[in-house]
């Protein structure tokens, strides 16, 4: 088990823990002054606190927010690691303003989420796009010779971007895509917003050890950590130094102590038995998977995502107004359930059971039966850049006014967030019939 450095204290919990107890008058933000409106809430809004002395500052930090980072980036291994309270989004921000400062031409895997795509607008950010070879636009596959033909076709430095886990569940070949940036002296990011715990499976199937340069984790995603919480990696400890002003450029001047504060105690306990909570349900969801299979095609890679294909949508309708289970995602092409170590056996079990006995339900089984969405043959004409487009004047429209106008900014809702017509491209009959599909009935186009 890895071992805590000797003076990792949870400094940041022990600050907030004496200041509370301290009983401070507070002539400082934030306005509640410690006292909640919300009962519910007391202890948190007590702990609650901005960059006050002694409490160290996160986009400067040289005091106890410091240490604690370094605690993460020695839990991960990686060369450094920032917190953000701003999830993987502000995370994806700085690493591509460390590709623009670095002038790279960015090629990007097209199964991106929304925050890629906002990042690239505010820093005016030109990408190539490689199309998935199979799959679907939320969970694709990849050809790595595309990324290696993409690579050969630009004289100038590069940078390959892609998402995994995906939001299936979806693992890409990191390491694949690794030794090919060696091979082009290209940098590997990688969207890593749903592996936050892969560092710590059996086998570690961390980006930054299958050697990306860049990595993003919404620890809050799979981890015990609160909403926001997400580190963003860094292999080599050279490339750290600018990083932390990319984030401070995008970041809230006031990042949460609370999220922090969760931020440590989940290096405290990934150091400690966060390790095997982590290897005991990823044995659990293995197990838990296998007897799905029986039944039901289970797709994707990654431990914690158990993604089946079915109708998801009546799918989670059933599992919530039956069985008072809430998924993470469904369409009508599959349902995700997202897991975490902090789930016991018995739900493990209560969930199997639910899944292979009680919804066994021959009247149900043709509606629960997953659709194919249409295909989409490859890109539409980009008509201008993503900035361009996404700043300009725009209008909403109902998808059968919009074929063959221009997408503006990109509005697809979260989950899952991956956008089916990208800002700039003609909208065409085939990416509307997706719209369709996945039941988006609005779309803004440029004026
Ligand atoms: C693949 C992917 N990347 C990035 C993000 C953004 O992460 P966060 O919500 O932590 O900002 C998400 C959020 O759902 C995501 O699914």
């Amino acid at each position: 088990m890895q071992k805590l450095s000797q003076n990792f204290q949870k400094n940041v919990t022990s600050f907030l823990e004496n200041y509370q107890n301290s009983h401070v008058l507070r002539l400082h933000m934030p306005g509640h002054k410690g006292q909640a409106l919300i009962p519910s809430l007391a202890g948190a809004y007590a702990w609650d606190i901005t960059e006050i002395h002694g409490a160290d500052s996160l986009f400067e930090a040289d005091g106890i927010l410091k240490s604690a980072q370094q605690e993460t980036a020695r839990i991960y291994q990686t060369g450094a690691t920032f917190w953000s309270a701003g999830g993987s989004t502000l995370c994806i921000q700085a690493m591509l303003a460390q590709m623009k400062a670095e002038r790279r031409t960015m090629l990007a895997a097209r199964t991106v989420h929304r925050a890629f795509l906002n990042s690239c607008v505010l820093l005016d950010l030109p990408v190539r796009w490689i199309f998935p070879c199979s799959g679907s636009l939320i969970g694709g596959f990849y050809d790595l010779s595309d990324f290696e033909h993409a690579l050969q076709e630009v004289s100038e430095p590069a940078c390959i971007y892609v998402t995994s886990p995906d939001y299936l569940g979806n693992l890409q070949d990191i390491a694949g895509l690794s030794r090919i940036c060696r091979k082009y002296d290209a940098r590997l990011l990688v969207d890593n917003a749903h592996g936050a715990h892969s560092a710590f499976l059996r086998e570690n199937q961390h980006p930054i050890a299958n050697g990306a340069d860049f990595c993003c984790d919404s620890a809050h995603k799979t981890l015990p950590a609160l909403t926001g919480g997400a580190f963003l990696h860094v292999r080599n400890a050279e490339d750290a130094g600018k990083i932390q002003s990319h984030m401070q450029m995008f970041g809230s001047t006031s990042p949460s102590y609370l999220i922090m504060q969760s931020l440590e105690s989940c290096t405290h306990w990934l150091a400690g038995q966060g390790r095997e909570a982590i290897r005991q349900c990823e044995e659990f969801a293995k197990q838990c998977k296998k007897r799905l299979s029986e039944k039901y095609e289970v797709i994707g890679t990654d431990p914690m995502h158990l993604t089946i294909r079915v109708n998801g949508l009546e799918f989670a309708r059933i599992l919530r107004e039956n069985y008072q289970m809430e998924c993470e995602y469904a369409d009508k092409t599959c349902l995700v359930l997202l897991l975490s170590p902090m789930l016991t056996q018995q739900d493990f079990d209560q969930l199997t059971a639910v899944l292979l006995d009680d919804l066994d339900n021959p009247d149900s089984r043709e509606s629960l039966r997953a659709q194919n969405p249409p295909e989409l043959s490859g890109f539409a004409e980009f008509v201008c850049d993503l900035r361009t487009a996404a700043l300009s004047d725009w209008e909403i429209l109902a998808p059968e006014q919009a074929e063959g106008r221009i997408c503006a900014t990109v509005q697809v809702p979260c989950p899952p967030a991956v956008p089916i017509v990208l800002s700039g491209e003609r909208i065409t009959k085939e990416s509307l019939q997706l719209m369709r599909f996945y039941d988006l009935d609005r779309i803004a186009v440029m004026k």
